[in-house]
């Protein structure tokens, strides 16, 4: 990994640019070690990519960000605020929106009424920011149908403008690729790029799809059996040994 002048011997930026930290984390389920002290940060304005093989801890590891899981050992830093105590509507709040691997919308609101049930009660212009993020996330037409009803793809950008309503500046998204298709696949990925680019939003995604993450990560952070094998840039980690073995067996 490069390493230049403004980031420590670790690679870490140095001037509060690491939106997000996570410090030495260990999650246990009973005997299962599904995190193994794993330490990341989260470049603001940038997309970070999570791979890893099924049950590698990725979910996990989310969770814990989130404050769905209380962390067993170390610490989640956001903005430089330790946040590990955090209930996840505080975290929530506080400015972190997570997707699910499994969708979660309301099917039998409208679209319009899954975005309002996101916005806080207290904000004026929650209608009109609706509007415009179903703009962006070309829905518009379909603001009055039935959420159950739009297609798979759709169904995850409602999803992921939903939790645009509440302002959130660090986004995880869990597999946010899988299952639709490949036309859907691009306009979620120009999409995330935009909010990235023209509104400095952060993501940190699960990807399964290698060019996904190849293609759109700006960096790459892998794991295996709840531990940090590699992280660095898409190259990098794409030539990474352990990640090739984890990957292809050789
Ligand atoms: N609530 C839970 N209770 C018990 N074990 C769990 C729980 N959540 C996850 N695990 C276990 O922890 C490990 C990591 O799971 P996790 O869901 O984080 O993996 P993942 O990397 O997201 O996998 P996938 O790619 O299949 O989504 C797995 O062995 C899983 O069975
Ligand atoms: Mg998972």
């Amino acid at each position: 990994m490069m390493i230049s002048v403004d980031r420590d011997e670790e690679g870490r930026l140095k001037d509060g640019k690491n939106v997000l930290e996570v410090q030495n984390v260990t999650k246990e389920f009973g005997s299962l070690v599904a995190l193994n002290n794993v330490s990341i940060w989260i470049e603001e304005g940038k997309i970070t990519g999570l791979i890893g093989p099924n049950g590698a801890g990725k979910t996990t590891l989310f969770n814990v960000i989130t404050g769905q899981f209380r962390a067993d050992k170390g610490k989640v830093f956001f903005r430089g605020k330790d946040i590990t105590k955090l209930k996840p509507y505080q975290i929530a709040r506080r400015g972190i929106g997570r997707t699910w691997q499994v969708i979660r919308i309301f099917p039998n609101m409208t679209v319009l009424e899954n975005l309002m049930t996101a916005a806080n009660l207290r904000e004026r212009n929650a209608g009109e920011k609706a509007l415009e993020l179903l703009e962006l996330a070309g829905l518009v037409a379909e603001k009055d149908s039935y959420a159950g009803e739009l297609s798979t793809g759709q169904q995850k950008f409602l999803e992921l403008v939903r939790i645009l309503m509440f302002d959130a500046d660090v986004m995880l998204l869990d597999e946010v690729a899988a299952g639709i298709n490949p036309t859907e696949q691009l306009a979620a990925l120009e999409l995330i790029h935009n909010l990235c680019d023209q509104k400095g939003k952060t993501f940190f995604i699960v990807e399964h799809d290698m060019d996904v993450i190849m293609g759109h990560c700006d960096k790459v952070i892998c794991l295996n059996f709840g531990e940090k094998i590699a992280e660095g840039t898409p190259k990098e980690v794409q030539n990474n040994e352990k990640v090739i073995r984890v990957y292809f067996g050789a």
